[in-house]
């Protein structure tokens, strides 16, 4: 009698387990327990007075006839929908929406394609499928979705900055960080890499550029991750015409963090450098790091600032003036900035809600702000650019990631500077640079 009961409490409990709307067992726990109860009821369930009228209740079999469709067409259609409307969670009348979709699908995929294919030979399905992964191929090769979107992008009517927005956007959205040197004047670095026992990991990070000023005397080396290669874009309109600025070296590699354990060679190579080549100005630019975020419990023996101060020191005291580029507060699409706003501006969907507050983001890095704030006493030679203020200036309290005035993305990603948001920066690297370069042509002299 329980044995036959059995599968029916399973069941429900199944189903009680996979629709509660709240959730009493953690993720992991509850995938667990669905799985192994459904194991028992498929085990179970075979004798056949063990099934109940549940089991073979004719919606709840014919639901679990077109299971596996709706398995595989639940995803493509979830996705589809969120990049559709560029979200980044589903709120409930659009979870409700794709499961109509899905459903409907499902239902019209079981009753033909389906049946069709378990009734046919294998070298069939095997053709066709083989013919839809062609097919698929092709469309990528050749762009076809991107194709289809300039499509649409030509039937809608739109005035001028929008339709040159939506090329800006579209263009910046595949921006490639890793093959290409910051500018084409900044070249190959054969006297760096030597400065280096020969270190090179990505070239295109690993360049140098000299103005040609007959006079000049000043030397930079900026140092960093993918964050630092950026701004070489917006150091070298500020310092084209400078007449003390003699050379600007980039030596870079994209993800590396100082004090996390990661890209050892790379950061001693780093140190090699900056100790044999006696820059007057560095500047370290990167973001993020987990160590120099995570909670103060006394600031006297913190080890995350006493590694920082350390890894800081061959920097500081090989050259005359550090720069340290603060954080700055990145976006949160799903898909990046200037993706976001070029799938927007084409279905002219509002763009109010690309943008956070400033104040939650100084909250959250408020441990990385104080360490931040001991390295003076360490060295009086550091100067902090606070690069967050003049990204979150526009309209107080809030970081908007793109430029209201010509719908032009902030971020090509979520983080990485577009034009647009490197210029924002300008006034501040032109103050801190020019002020530098006087300095340190005054102490030469
Ligand atoms: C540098 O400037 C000098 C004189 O102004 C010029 O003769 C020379 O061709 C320039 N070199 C480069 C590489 O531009
Ligand atoms: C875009 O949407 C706004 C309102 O959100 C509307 O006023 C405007 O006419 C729309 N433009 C086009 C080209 O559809
Ligand atoms: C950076 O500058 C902004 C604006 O001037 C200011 O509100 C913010 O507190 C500064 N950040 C830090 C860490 O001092």
């Amino acid at each position: 009698v329980i044995l036959s009961s059995l599968p029916t409490i399973l069941t429900l409990l199944l189903f009680a387990l996979s629709l509660s709307p709240i959730s009493f067992l953690p993720n992991e726990v509850l995938r667990a327990s669905t799985i192994a109860a459904a194991a028992a009821v498929i085990v179970l369930g075979r004798v056949e007075e063990r099934q109940s009228s549940l089991l073979s209740n004719r919606l709840i079999v014919y639901l679990g006839d077109i299971s596996y469709v709706v398995y595989l067409v639940h995803w493509p259609v979830a996705i589809m929908w969120k990049s559709y409307w560029d979200l980044q969670e589903l709120p409930l009348k659009d979870i409700l929406i794709c499961l109509s979709i899905t459903f409907l699908v499902s239902i019209l995929i079981h009753h033909t394609l389906e049946q069709k294919f378990i009734t046919a030979s294998t070298t069939v399905s095997f053709i066709v499928v083989g013919v839809i992964y062609i097919l698929m191929l092709g469309a990528v090769v050749f762009s076809l979705p991107q194709h289809l979107n300039s499509a649409v992008e030509t039937k809608v009517p739109m005035d001028q900055i929008v339709a040159e927005a939506i090329k800006w956007n579209e263009r910046e959205s595949h921006t490639r960080y890793y093959n290409q040197r910051p500018f084409r004047e900044c070249v190959n670095d054969p006297e760096g890499k030597k400065m280096r026992d020969g270190f090179s990991q990505q070239p295109a990070y690993e360049c140098i550029w000299k103005p040609n000023h007959t006079q000049a005397s000043v030397s930079i080396l900026v140092v960093g991750n993918s964050i630092s290669h950026r701004s070489m874009k917006i150091l070298r309109p500020i310092l084209e015409n400078n007449q003390d600025l003699k050379e600007i070296r980039l030596f870079a590699h994209s993800a590396c963090e100082p004090i996390e354990p990661h890209c050892g060679a790379f950061f001693a190579a780093m140190m090699k450098l900056v100790e044999r080549s006696q820059p007057d100005i560095t500047f370290l630019i990167y973001d993020n790091s987990k160590r120099l975020r995570e909670d103060i419990v006394d600031i006297s023996t913190d080890k995350p600032l006493a590694d920082f101060v350390d890894f800081l020191k061959p920097l500081t005291t090989n050259s005359k003036y550090l720069v340290l580029d603060e954080f700055y507060p990145n976006a949160l699409t799903t898909a990046g900035v200037a993706a976001s706003m070029y799938k927007r501006l084409l279905r002219n969907q509002s763009l109010d809600d690309l943008k956070r507050q400033y104040e939650p983001f100084l909250d959250s890095y408020s441990f990385y702000f104080r360490r931040l704030d001991q390295l003076r006493a360490h060295y009086p030679n550091l100067i902090r650019h606070n690069t967050s203020g003049p990204m979150c200036a526009e309209q107080p309290g809030w970081c908007w990631w793109y430029n209201r005035k010509n719908l032009h993305a902030y971020f090509t990603d979520n983080l990485h500077l577009t034009a647009d948001g490197l210029e924002l920066e300008r006034k501040s690297y032109k103050k801190i640079v020019e002020d530098l370069i006087q300095k340190a042509k005054k102490d030469k002299n």
